[in-house]
């Protein structure tokens, strides 16, 4: 029985480890903020037909899939690089609503 434990605790924080790992690949925050607000909240603000939203608006594993799936109107982001869209997936993500810091502010 004590034989079990070590590769378990191994095992579970090795995936916690790659777990953590997805999001982070390839993407820039401070950029992804920026971008954000430039590229995202043209049609993204308050008071536009899109709907404005926030980082807080999803929690952290939908906006993974959302981005994944380019859960999105095509023609929106034709204009927005394949870099700037991980940036952006990266900053929305680090302030989901259930990130460490949720941001209700784009
Ligand atoms: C050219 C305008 C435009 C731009 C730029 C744009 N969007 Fe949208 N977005 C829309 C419209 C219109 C909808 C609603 C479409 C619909 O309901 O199918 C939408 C819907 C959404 C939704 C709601 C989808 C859902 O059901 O959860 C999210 C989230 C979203 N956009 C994120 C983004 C992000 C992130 C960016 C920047 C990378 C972005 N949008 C840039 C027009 C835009």
């Amino acid at each position: 029985m004590k034989m079990l434990i070590k590769p378990v605790l191994f095992l579970t924080l090795a995936a916690f480890i790659a777990t953590a790992a997805i999001a982070a690949e390839g993407g820039n925050p401070r950029k992804g903020k920026h971008l954000f607000k430039k590229t995202c909240k043209t049609c993204h603000s308050s008071g536009d037909e899109a709907g404005e939203f926030t980082p807080m608006s999803k929690i952290q594993s939908q906006w993974d899939r959302f981005f994944d799936k380019k859960d999105h109107d095509e023609k929106a982001w034709k204009d927005i690089s394949e870099q700037d869209l991980k940036d952006i997936q990266q900053f929305l993500f680090d302030h989901a609503a259930d990130s460490p810091q949720p941001q209700t502010c784009g």
